[in-house]
């Protein structure tokens, strides 16, 4: 059976066992400094607790690999194939997505108990594995880090749920002032976008294919809060004219008048955060740091006030394939976005950035036969595409090509933007 995944691509110095132990252990390590309590907050429905990620990417190897693959693999409780699916309907039923916070068994210890018993059966089986295995623990791999970032955002939004307010975060960053804006042009034609080379990739990442592009200029780098401030003080969540009709009501609905986790105190904004050692708190608004937080509906209406526009997520992918430089990732343990530094093109790392594309299959896709058709194909309506990466994305895990894809409204991923014209 062919999944449409590409070859795994063995880092060097690194097989894919070790790479699958690394990525096991950082979901470990991330995790390290919350309470058992901490770790089954479900602050709403969009976000998994800490634990049910812990169990939930376990299982995904269990599910795709041992079952199916192992001979004489014995589950590690037959419950947990139901109760840690998410949503996979050809497996039967789930437990609905937002009762995963009533998860109170299995409790921790036991996840953790789940986790090595999967490690333990899967590790000896990569030794001789063939090509069909060894792209499912690539699948699954990948699969893992996308819940790390997950399992960051999500326990961010359930701490800044609580009614004990955070504390003060001292001011860990460096400040820095922002670096200039400036348009990087592109010349129009025809471009190619969409992944081919013999690395891994999500099957919505191709075909490759071949775009019309008009010429267009790209923002040199993102948005910064400094920027958005203007845009608010100049009274930008107040002007119909600005919003898409979706937007004006989301924000007339909610009462939204900043980026979520921004609070006026005493005359100035500070944001809740999280800093290097995941400890959370408000600290003041860095204007030079990438705006974030904000959803679609946001981005555009900002863009708007700019005069300009979201890039699309094509014009995106042709301008970051000519910009490789990195900025801040779940690997630097920052776990915030900062200011843009050198020549501060930064398209990866730092905060997603929102385009105008819907999330929508290429030319000629086509989703893997069965089960595992469901990753990603059947999520192709009504999200917007985001590109590039956050502080909270493992660096191994981006490329240009990366499709992320959230719902308009979406606000609690590390989401910002870039503006096109
Ligand atoms: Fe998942």
């Amino acid at each position: 059976m062919s999944l449409n995944l590409a070859v795994p691509s063995i880092r060097v110095g690194a097989s894919l066992q070790e790479r699958f132990m690394e990525v096991r252990n950082t979901s470990l390590q991330i995790t390290a400094s919350f309470s058992a309590e901490d770790q089954m907050l479900q602050s709403m429905p969009d976000a998994s607790p800490t634990k049910w990620h812990l169990a939930h990417t376990t299982w995904f190897f269990e599910t795709f690999i041992l079952l199916p693959h192992a001979p004489g693999y014995e589950a590690f409780d037959p419950r947990y194939q139901y109760l840690f699916n998410s949503y996979y309907k050809q497996l039967g039923t789930h437990p609905n997505r937002g009762a995963r916070g009533l998860l109170s068994r299995p409790n921790l210890e036991h996840v953790y108990a789940y986790r090595s018993h999967v490690e333990g059966a899967l590790s000896p089986l990569l030794a001789n594995a063939g090509d069909e295995i060894l792209e499912l623990v690539e699948l699954g791999i990948n699969h893992e880090q996308q819940h790390q970032e997950l399992i960051l955002t999500d326990i961010k939004h359930a701490l800044w749920s609580s009614p004990l307010r955070p504390e003060p975060l001292a001011d860990a960053h460096h400040k820095a002032s922002a670096v200039p804006l400036d348009w990087v042009e592109i010349e129009g034609g025809i471009h190619s976008v969409g992944h081919d080379d013999p690395g891994f990739a999500f099957d919505n990442e191709a075909p490759r294919h071949e775009v019309l592009l008009r010429p267009f200029r790209i923002g040199s780098r993102a948005v910064t809060n400094g920027d958005y401030l203007e845009f608010m003080e100049d009274g930008g969540y107040r002007r119909p004219d600005l919003w898409l009709s979706d937007g004006w009501d989301a924000i007339c609905a909610q009462g939204w008048n900043s980026p979520l986790y921004w609070e006026r105190e005493d005359g100035s904004w500070r944001q809740f955060a999280m800093n290097g050692t995941i400890q959370v708190g408000t600290r003041e608004v860095d204007p030079a740091e990438p705006v974030c937080h904000i959803s679609f509906y946001e981005a555009d209406a900002y863009a708007r006030w700019c005069g300009a526009r979201l890039p699309s997520e094509e014009e995106w992918e042709v301008a970051a394939t000519r910009a490789q430089t990195k900025g801040t990732f779940l690997d630097d343990n920052v776990f915030h976005p900062r200011a843009a530094r050198g020549d501060g093109r930064q398209m990866f790392g730092d905060v997603w950035e929102w385009t105008a594309s819907p999330y929508v299959a290429y030319p000629g896709f086509k989703p893997a036969a069965g089960l595992i058709g469901e990753y990603n194909g059947k999520f192709m309506c009504n999200q917007l595409v985001l590109r590039g990466g956050s502080c909270a994305t493992p660096a191994s895990h981006i490329r240009a090509t990366y499709r992320n894809f959230f719902p308009p409204h979406a606000r609690w991923q590390f989401s910002g933007l870039r503006l096109a014209k």
